[in-house]
Formats: structure tokens, sequence, C-alpha cells
């Protein structure tokens, strides 16, 4: 059976990013985080899960010493919709005070998310908090959030595959996918 065929009539993905057009984004990141971060060690902090995919493939382009860690935040939304109401399920391991902190994130839609988190990292004191996002969706942002690094700004649709999901299906596609039949 082909991948890209879902049973139990769940909605079909379509391709909206092809992994050949990842791997482009990412080296063209990677370059960018190199370019600044070279030499500093810094703090790699993935928010789970969604960046799994992103983080795996980013730091295999840096080829300096740098640390990851990884956070897993919970909103209380439904399924596509964030409440804002965020907390931390699974939290810092490393230490953040005096480091060069950049955090990765899928998707950056609403922004409440990866704007709670940073303001609870810069209560940590780090020596500098920057943002690397691979996908931004500016039309639906209720919470400023600048973005450090990007890989594509994206239409106003529910995104799925390299590592975003549509409850819990999905994250392993290799391209980045639309849900065919999403309202
Ligand atoms: P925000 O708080 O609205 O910016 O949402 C951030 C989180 O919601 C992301 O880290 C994803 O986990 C999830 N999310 C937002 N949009 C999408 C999407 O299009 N596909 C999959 N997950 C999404």
């Amino acid at each position: 059976m082909s991948m890209m065929r879902i049973v139990n009539s769940q909605p079909e993905p379509s391709i909206l990013i092809t992994k050949e057009e990842i791997a482009v984004a990412v080296r063209r990141v990677a370059a960018e985080v190199k370019r600044d971060y070279q030499g500093e060690l810094p703090l790699l902090l993935g928010i789970l899960k969604g960046s799994f995919m992103f983080m795996a493939d980013l730091i295999r382009q840096l080829d300096f010493p740098l640390e990851v860690d990884f956070v897993r935040l919970s909103s209380y939304g439904s399924e596509k919709e964030s409440s804002g109401k965020i907390k931390i399920v699974q939290g810092l391991h490393s230490g953040v005070k005096g480091r060069e902190v950049l955090v990765i994130e899928d998707i950056v839609d609403t922004g409440l998310t990866v704007s709670f988190f940073m303001n609870y990292l810069r209560k940590k004191k780090p020596a500098s908090l920057k943002l690397c996002a691979l996908t931004n969706k500016p039309s639906r942002r209720q919470a400023p959030v600048a973005i450090d690094y990007l890989g594509f700004t994206v239409p106003n649709r529910f995104l799925v595959g390299y590592g975003l999901d549509f409850n819990e299906r999905f994250r392993n596609l290799p391209d980045i996918c639309v849900l065919e039949g999403e309202g």
C-alpha cells in the first residue's frame, strides 16, 4: 500500500512543500545559524513533538559544538487550535542562565505557544535568546513573535508531515502536506 493512501476515511494529504524544497531550506537556515553561533556552544532547544524531524536534519548540517534539549508544552485547545493557556509538561534538563539559547519550533501559528515559552525562558536570563521556526503562518498571529531564522512562510491551511501532526498522525510524511477536505 502506498504511504500516502490513508485508510479509515481520513482526509488525504497533498504535498505543499516537497522534501527536496525542505532540504534546501534546512541547508540555508543551517548556514545562517552556523554564521551566528559557531564557536559559542549554543543550546538548541526543540519544542516537542513537532520539531523533532527539523531538529534532526538541522543539527546534522551544523558541524560545530552545540547542545540539544527538548521541552514539551501543552495547550488546552482543540485539535487544530491553540487556546493560549499553555503549560510545560516536560521541562528543561539544561541550565539556560548565561547560555546562547536557540529555540527550534515547527510552526508559529497564533504565536501563543512560542511567545509564552520565550517569555518563560527570558526570565531565566540566557545570554541570548532567538527563535528558529520551520514554518510561519503570519495570517493567524495573535501574539507578537520575532522569528530570527525561518524556513517557509505558509498559507492559512492545516499542515501535516515532516513532524507536524493531525491527531498524532502524519508526522512521518517526508513532505509538508495539506489535508484535503480540511476546514
Ligand atoms: P500556536 O500557539 O497557535 O502558534 O501553535 C503552535 C503549535 O500548534 C505548533 O507547535 C503545532 O504543534 C500546532 N499547530 C499549529 N498549526 C499547525 C498546523 O498547521 N499543523 C500542525 N500543527 C499545528
